[in-house]
């Protein structure tokens, strides 16, 4: 097999990163979205949002042209593998929305009709289980020369590049041996190092992308249970128990953070459309439902020791320091700082806000009804009450004196748990899975 050549359908963020990192990786690469702003940009060496590496890794691809963009979906035909990463997105029941799909795939099978050699499809956008086999396979069931496997992916935001470069595993879906050979020599060729492959039908690769993110999940929503108890109970502190239970190799000290519940593209998005689709097949199910209403509250917690402290009234200023959904990425999407802020714009409150990367896209939410700021101090300055929703590097390092000095009353709420309880005893600290601080 010669290197094949490689088509990206739908440039978001798996998109591009998977599209930039094959291009480095020597393949010939074509990025393909509709939105023709987007590939202009993308021309032009910058990604249009942030991502560790992705900058430098596609401007070496420019260089070298080992990357081209285009709008065009006729490009496909230039190439032996197309990956489809379009969004699939919630619908307002919560239901996954499949119509950007459905679009490609029947204007896939129209262009691919003739190809005179073999197109692999693969489906890396995530789809509930049997979506491939029932929706994507059957509209190119006639075309001789296209075949269709799944390949669902587990990238982080923030650690995307490295996650592709060093997958824990490799999925395939496929609903012949052959198709799945394919994208298993591509994978050979990409990677020097081959990873474990796990060779499964088209269902089971979207089943096990759906328990992968709806453990994710459970284990959030569980840590943050047990961090609302531990609130409670004196000298008793979440992070103590999570490190203690993580010990144990069943259950393992990853994902047990406890802090404002889980936001960003993929997870509220994933549990939601767990929930309609289980509604199908498992009507007694009650623990994705749960899991997403722990979620949901967790925000309520926050809100909850603001009022504790007396802080919740019209007349306060409140500085809330971290708006991304995590450290390293500027995404504010399913952001738990969007739901905080919405409440306390309702109560009249002055709100005082520092990311330093998601600032813009905040904005394009709340315009100007709150306070953007430049630097931590600026956003301490007179405040009364300041609150960290994100766990950015720059705020674990911040020391006692900074809020004493900055604010007006140092009331700090650390809804990350980044900073050392005991380094903050003479301020007024409160923090996510804390328990009040007492001599035994
Ligand atoms: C997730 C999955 O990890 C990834 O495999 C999948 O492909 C896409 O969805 P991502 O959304 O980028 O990735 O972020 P992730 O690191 O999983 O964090 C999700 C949310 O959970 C964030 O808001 C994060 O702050 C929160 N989180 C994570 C916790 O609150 N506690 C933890 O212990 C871990």
């Amino acid at each position: 097999m010669n290197k094949p050549k490689i088509s990206v359908i739908g440039l978001g963020f798996v998109g591009l990163t998977l599209a930039v990192v094959n291009a480095k990786e020597n393949f010939e690469t074509i990025g393909i979205d509709i939105d023709k702003e987007k590939i202009e940009k993308l021309r032009s060496g910058k990604p249009y949002f942030y991502e560790p590496k992705l900058k430098n890794y596609l401007n070496k691809s420019l260089k070298t042209k080992k990357i081209h963009f285009s709008d065009d979906l006729n490009q496909v035909l230039k190439t032996d593998i197309s990956f489809i990463t379009v969004g699939t997105p919630s619908t307002a029941n919560g239901a996954i929305d499949l119509s950007y799909l459905k679009k490609v795939v029947v204007n896939l099978s129209k262009i691919l009709k003739n190809k005179k050699s073999t197109h692999l499809i693969v489906v890396k956008s995530t789809v509930l289980p049997t979506t491939t086999l029932q929706m994507v396979s059957p509209v190119f069931k006639k075309i001789k020369n296209v075949r269709v496997v799944s390949n669902p992916e587990f990238l982080r935001e923030g650690n995307a590049i490295n996650d592709l470069e060093k997958p824990h595993l490799i999925v395939i879906g496929e609903s012949n041996r052959k198709d799945g050979d394919t994208l298993e020599k591509y994978y050979k060729m990409f990677y020097k190092k081959i990873p474990e492959i796990l060779r499964v039908d088209l269902t089971s690769a979207e089943m096990i992308k759906y328990t992968n993110n709806a453990f994710l999940a459970t284990k959030i929503s569980f840590i943050n249970s047990i961090a609302n108890i531990c609130q409670k109970l004196p000298n008793v502190d979440v992070n103590k128990i999570a490190y203690a239970i993580g010990k144990d190799s069943r259950i393992g000290s990853e994902f047990l953070k406890a802090g404002p519940g889980f936001g960003g593209s993929c997870l509220p998005k994933d549990i939601s459309a767990l929930i309609e689709f289980t509604k199908k097949y498992d009507k007694t199910n009650k623990l994705f439902k749960a899991v997403k209403e722990v979620n949901i509250y967790q925000a309520s917690q926050i809100l909850q020791i603001i009022k504790e402290m007396n802080l919740f009234a019209s007349n306060k200023t409140i500085s809330i320091l971290g708006l991304a959904f995590k450290a390293n990425s500027d995404d504010v999407r399913e952001a738990v700082s969007i739901r905080i802020v919405k409440h306390l714009i309702k109560k009249g409150m002055k709100i005082k806000v520092h990311d330093p990367m998601a600032m813009n896209n905040f904005q394009k939410i709340f315009g100007d009804k709150i306070i953007y700021c430049k630097t931590i101090p600026d956003c301490l300055k007179n405040s009364e009450c300041c609150l960290i929703l994100t766990e950015w590097n720059e705020y674990k390092n911040l020391k006692p004196l900074i809020f004493s000095k900055n604010m007006h009353k140092s009331n700090i709420i650390d809804a990350r748990r980044i900073l050392e309880p005991s380094d903050f005893s003479k301020l007024n600290f409160r923090a996510i899975g804390l328990g009040p601080q007492s001599v035994n």
